[in-house]
């Protein structure tokens, strides 16, 4: 590990920094609270795009400067600016959020991890949800605010609340729309953890470093697995999975399975249920 980061890109709206193979992505409209205007929403499509081609990338992390994950949409510029403008064009205008807040991060190639360090509201729901993981400080502040500003959560916010908490939970904070911190987050599993804000980058690091330990075509295999058997009949997800399994060894070009068994059976070098099987550098 090289310690060195490196500034890649050059966008306006988000900034990003890869150190160690961690891709460090943060929204960066601190004045705005990070709310998410279509050019921001442009800007992390490039973003996504960027970065899943990036051979020094292994990891995307997602975050927020300042005080703020993200205070969701941005009621100025996403919506009250493109209201009044004939349908085709507003849809054109909002495109890119769903773009990358649902449909690219459900499908990324590259473990996500989101970073939550302060507000999060509305909007931001759905790419924190899209996020394979999820850490955030426990001082964080969260709220479905949709319903006091006289809207409901829609851009996927609805579907990524009812994917993660309990139908009470979901129900009481869509209907509420009160706030609840990083650790109530947690508890509700809306998140994997909370911990103190000074231990949030820390933690998150340790978490994407543990993932670069992993066989990176296995690891995509398994989580696109985790999103695509959902739905699915148990007849129809033992088909998919053990077509899924042949797929990810033909892909996998290091041959981790061959290694993994090699590891522990002959050398004995490695024990499966303790960690990953050692990678070539
Ligand atoms: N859209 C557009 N602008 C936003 C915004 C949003 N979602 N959230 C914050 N801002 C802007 C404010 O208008 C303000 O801009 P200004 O300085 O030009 O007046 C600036 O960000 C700072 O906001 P402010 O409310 O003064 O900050 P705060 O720290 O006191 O409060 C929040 C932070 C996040 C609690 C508050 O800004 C808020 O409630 N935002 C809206 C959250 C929301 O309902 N989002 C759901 C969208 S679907």
């Amino acid at each position: 590990m090289s310690g060195t980061a490196r500034k890649v890109g050059d966008w306006q709206n988000v900034l990003v920094d890869v150190e160690d193979k961690i891709a460090w992505v943060t929204l960066n409209r601190p004045a705005k609270r990070n709310a998410m205007s279509p050019a921001l929403n442009d800007d992390m499509v490039d973003v996504l795009n960027t970065l899943e081609v990036d051979a020094d990338v292994g990891v995307v992390v997602l975050t927020g400067a300042g005080e703020s994950f993200t205070a969701g949409m941005d009621l100025r510029e996403y919506f009250r600016a493109l209201d009044h403008l004939p349908y085709i064009q507003q849809v054109h205008g909002r495109r890119s959020a769903w773009v990358w807040q649902w449909r690219m991060l459900a499908s990324y190639s590259k473990p996500t991890i989101a970073m939550v360090n302060g507000w999060c509201f509305g909007g931001g729901f759905t790419p924190l949800v899209g996020c394979d993981l999820a850490i955030a400080a426990e001082e964080a502040h969260f709220g479905l605010s949709e319903i006091n500003w006289g809207i409901i959560p829609g851009g996927n916010v609805t579907r990524s609340v009812v994917q993660t908490m309990r139908h009470r939970d979901a129900m009481y904070y869509i209907m509420t729309g009160k706030t609840f911190d990083g650790k109530k987050a947690a508890e509700m599993g809306l998140v994997n953890q909370a911990v103190p804000l000074a231990k949030l980058r820390e933690t998150t690091r340790e978490l994407a470093v543990e993932l670069l330990g992993k066989n990176p075509a296995v690891l995509n295999a398994a989580k696109q697995a985790v999103r695509s058997t959902q739905g699915m009949s148990w007849e129809l997800s033992d088909e998919y999975l053990m077509a899924k399994s042949h797929q990810s060894r033909f892909l996998d070009t290091e041959n981790g399975r061959a290694k993994g068994l090699k590891q522990f059976l002959d050398e004995k070098s490695f024990r499966p249920g303790l960690g990953a099987y050692k990678r070539d550098e």
